[in-house]
């Protein structure tokens, strides 16, 4: 069964683990509860986040190739970024349902994403931050929770070090 919780989905919590490092840089901007990453981002204040901003703003703050790991698991849809911002009692409009949402948020992780570093996007699709923006797809894994849900796509991906 799909859990608000993608992490603690086994196979998930596997495959992060198999491409982070303790050592390493990074980020989550959208961590829920989940503490895996060094610095953690959510917009709900109960999340005890060690930022509480929107994931735009909060990914702006760091340096251009400064991370090693990016966890990326925003709301899937414009339906889910609209339900938590109803649930959050933040405006819903144009400009957070648009693909620009995504968009925006994809250019930022591929700009503080060192050469080297690997980012994680959770979804339906496997577009991750993309080739056009120098990354390359290294593993891609496919989660079905059953019944009529949505399968949970993991891609990983990795920033060129040739630009
Ligand atoms: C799919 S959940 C992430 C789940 C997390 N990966 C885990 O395993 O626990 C999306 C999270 O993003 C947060 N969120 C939604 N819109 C946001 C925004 N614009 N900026 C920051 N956080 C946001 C929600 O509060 C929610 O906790």
């Amino acid at each position: 069964m799909p859990n608000s919780n993608t992490f603690d989905i086994k196979c998930i919590g596997r495959l992060i683990h198999k491409y982070f490092r303790p050592e390493f840089e990074s980020i989550n901007p959208f961590a829920n509860k989940n503490r895996i990453a060094k610095i953690t981002n959510d917009l709900n204040p109960e999340m005890g986040t060690d930022y509480c901003m929107d994931a735009l703003d909060f990914l702006k703050q760091f340096a251009d190739n400064s991370m090693d790991f990016v966890l990326y698991d925003p709301p899937y849809s414009p339906r889910q970024v609209s339900e938590c911002y109803k649930k959050l009692g933040r405006t819903v409009n144009m400009q957070t349902t648009q693909a620009s949402f995504w968009g925006n948020l994809k250019k930022e992780i591929a700009r503080v994403t060192k050469p080297g570093g690997i980012v994680i996007s959770f979804g339906w699709n496997t577009n991750g931050i993309g080739k056009t923006k120098g990354f390359q797809i290294i593993e891609i894994l496919t989660v079905a929770h059953g019944g009529q849900h949505n399968d949970t796509i993991c891609t990983v991906e990795i920033k060129n070090t040739l630009l």
